[in-house]
């Protein structure tokens, strides 16, 4: 018994590591947060709560919301020297270059004076991460856009300084509209975590070996980027911009069928969900929304994804292989209708992601069992054999 789950003990061995944050059922396309199933937590709850929820394992009052708030605002300023870090990238860089480059860099500005073995350090350094992902994200844009970079506002929310930071400009009014606000929300929360998916492992992997919190989250961003894994949002819309017209849908298929054709259907499979992943109903029911309310001009791509969606879903490759739409389906059609350029999606992926990176990394550190990760192998090499001087060989 694992808590209030039965293990079989064949997984248990399998298992990388003991956690109580998630709870992910492949088979039935189950996803919750500290027992609270995702479908709730993205009607109701915000991305900050989730954040807390993550961080603390209990939904927080009133108080301790005000609390966390209050205390995301005072480490949400980015020292003004890493504003140059950005100026070291070339003027086209994929943003996900500059967050590798200045999440890392971040580890120079707490590092001496940071005691990991300090649980008050290892908390201020959670909120530190959760606080500055968002104006570093935003930077990357800014710096791609050749505009003066924008500093949060205390006034404003976790999710309307986002925006405000990625499009405010000094020359125009910018308010982001509700609707806007809240469909970043959704899709951060839809994002915060999702138990030991390959970048959140790789953070618990360099976690492990006591590397300092800001260079770890830095390797989970560079993991994250893969487009097998956070660059599908991305890929995703560069295919049903390939595809355009639905007539030629059955074309796609038939390429991701063909085993001789490297091309796979972005946005389908997973790893684990061999149903469909829950995010995905719920982030299909939000794209759908938006557009509606929006009546943005992504329509024509939304169709030819519903489309791509219905014919794959009754094709028997995919039935037979259980590959169902995944969280990175239709998140892109929503960031684009929210007006985030397509080089942007796996950065906002990051920033909703790093709020499960640290509380997983938090948990980790807390663990007094936790010890280095080390992973082991299947060897398939060569059997002992002995040297032979180089004039002998051949
Ligand atoms: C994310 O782990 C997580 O939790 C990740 C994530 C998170 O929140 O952190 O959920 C986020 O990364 C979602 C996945 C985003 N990636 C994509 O959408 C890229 C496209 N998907 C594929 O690359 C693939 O499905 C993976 C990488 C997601 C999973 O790869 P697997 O584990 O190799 O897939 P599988 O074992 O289920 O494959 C079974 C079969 C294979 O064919 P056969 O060898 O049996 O003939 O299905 C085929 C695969 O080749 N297949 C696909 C396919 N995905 C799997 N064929 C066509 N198109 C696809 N998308």
């Amino acid at each position: 018994e694992l808590g209030m789950f039965t293990l079989d003990p064949g997984y248990v061995n399998t298992a990388a590591c003991r956690s109580a944050i998630t709870y992910l059922d492949g088979e039935q396309g189950v996803l919750m947060h500290r027992g609270y199933p995702i479908e709730q937590l993205a009607e109701h709850s915000s991305y900050l709560e989730v954040c807390y929820l993550l961080l603390n394992g209990e939904l927080p009052t009133q108080q301790e919301m005000e609390t966390f708030k209050d205390n995301l605002n005072r480490r949400s300023l980015v020292h003004e020297h890493l504003d140059r870090f950005y100026t070291g990238y070339r003027y086209d860089a994929h943003p996900m270059s500059i967050m590798v480059g200045v999440t890392g860099a971040l580890s120079s500005y707490y590092h001496e004076a940071m005691d990991i073995q300090d649980p008050e350090d290892r908390l201020l350094t959670a909120h530190r991460v959760i606080a500055k992902m968002p104006i570093l994200a935003a930077h990357c844009y800014k710096y791609a856009m050749g505009h003066p970079f924008v500093h949060p506002r205390y006034e404003l929310t976790y999710v309307e300084n986002l925006l405000n930071m990625i499009f405010a400009v000094p020359h125009r009014p910018y308010q982001p509209s509700p609707v806007a606000i809240r469909a970043l929300d959704q899709l951060l929360i839809l994002h915060a975590d999702h138990e030991q998916n390959a970048s959140t492992s790789t953070v618990r992997l360099a976690g492990s070996a006591e590397a300092n919190p800001f260079a770890c989250i830095s390797a989970g961003i560079a993991t994250l980027w893969g487009r097998a894994h956070g660059g599908a949002n991305e890929a995703v819309i560069h295919m049903l911009n390939e595809i355009g017209d639905p007539k030629n849908i059955d074309q796609y298929i038939a390429k991701a069928k063909d085993k001789d054709d490297p091309f796979r259907l972005m946005g389908f499979g997973h790893r684990v969900y061999k149903n469909y992943d829950p995010r995905a109903k719920i982030i299909r029911k939000a794209c759908h929304d938006l557009l509606n309310e929006m009546d943005t001009v992504n329509q024509p791509m939304f169709e030819t994804a519903m489309r791509l969606e219905e014919i794959a879903l009754q094709d028997e490759y995919f039935i037979e292989r259980k590959l169902y739409p995944n969280v990175d389906f239709y998140s892109g059609i929503i960031l684009q209708a929210l007006g985030i350029p397509m080089s942007m999606f796996t950065v906002l992926f990051a920033v909703g992601r790093s709020a499960g990176w640290i509380s997983q990394w938090l948990e980790m550190m807390e663990d007094a069992d936790f010890r280095i990760g080390r992973p082991r192998q299947l060897y398939t090499g060569s059997q002992q054999r002995d040297y032979v001087p180089i004039d002998k060989r051949g």
